[in-house]
């Protein structure tokens, strides 16, 4: 059966290892999930994504990634939130870090929408709706285990002596924020645009659950620094204190806090790009720990 798929990209990518193997990922799973009408999505992040048709589901993506802790976390978040706002989990090979799924339709990003309070709302209905306690905590890590994990790791790297100091400075806030806030809930722990599906009847749903345990509250940053713009301008500085304030009001939670959590959020997203070789962006770390110490919000 042909695959519709960019090779080039899926290479410069994923890399020519993975793209070696994935044939005959693909051709197992097609014989053995009866999928057919395969069709790469231009998406290029983690997984390598593909729409297709399953004989028994219809409609469905198939998630193939590099086999690591993540696709389990994914796994076991999506089983326990079967039959709410997320994606159904159709089957899984776990150990080959394969995942079929339902496909959200249309299933536009909440990226497209253009008008920020629009984006605001669906955020926060989601999220008021979004989180059960886990049936078993141990299956996942914990935010703080992030964090913590992130800032030794940065300490190892010379080449990055300023921002691992502002990850120690993220650690220290992220323990007060912990303290704070003790909720130990399944989080999505990447809930953000292009996570946000539009599905059926007008209503969004919810893909790719990180699966990573603590309160709540630890599932707002992340999509605030998808709201970041390419430059930190006065207008992105006003969407940012009003996207603060929305947020604050809408779900309770002081702004202080808000502007923590997003500058823990940002410090660890940076050290990320760090560990995997991409290009850290010290100014949005800079703007976001600048932005905490606003005497307006300090309590
Ligand atoms: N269940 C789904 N229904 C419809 N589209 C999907 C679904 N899962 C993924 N996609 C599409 O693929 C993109 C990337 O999927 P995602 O699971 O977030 O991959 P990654 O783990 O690499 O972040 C999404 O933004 C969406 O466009
Ligand atoms: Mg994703």
């Amino acid at each position: 059966m042909t695959v519709k798929m960019n090779a080039n990209k899926i290479i410069s990518h994923f890399g020519e290892t993975f793209y070696n193997a994935l044939q005959a990922k693909l051709d197992r799973y097609i014989n053995e999930w009866h999928l057919s009408e395969l069709e790469q999505i231009d998406y290029y992040s983690v997984n390598c994504i593909f729409k297709c048709v399953s004989e028994i589901h219809g409609s469905c993506i198939l998630k193939i990634g590099n086999p690591c802790r993540e696709t389990l976390t994914e796994y076991n978040a999506l089983r326990e939130y079967d039959g709410t706002s997320f994606c159904r989990l159709y089957k899984a090979d776990v150990q080959n870090g394969v995942l079929l799924i339902e496909r959200i339709i249309p299933g536009s990003r909440l990226r497209e929408i253009t008008h920020i309070d629009k984006r605001l709302d669906i955020f926060c209905d989601l999220f008021a709706n979004l989180h059960k306690t886990p049936s078993d905590k141990s299956l996942y890590p914990t935010y703080l285990g992030w964090v913590t994990r992130i800032a030794a790791y940065m300490r190892g790297r010379e080449d990055y002596k300023t921002l691992s100091a502002y990850m120690d400075e993220a650690e220290k806030i992220c323990r007060r924020l912990w303290d704070k806030y003790p909720g130990e809930m399944l989080l999505h722990g990447d809930f953000h645009h292009d996570n946000i599906l539009l599905g059926s009847y007008c209503k969004y749903r919810i893909i790719d659950p990180k699966g990573v345990v603590g309160d709540r509250v630890f599932d707002i940053p992340r999509f605030i620094l998808n709201e970041f713009e390419d430059e930190i301008t006065d207008g992105f500085k006003a969407k940012y204190l009003y996207i603060i304030k929305t947020l604050s009001e809408k779900l309770n939670i002081p702004e202080g806090d808000i502007l923590k959590l997003v500058f823990v959020e940002m410090c660890m997203a940076h050290c990320w790009n760090v560990e995997s070789s991409r290009t850290p962006d010290i100014r949005e770390v800079e703007f976001t720990k600048i932005m905490t110490e606003d005497e307006h919000y300090v309590n």
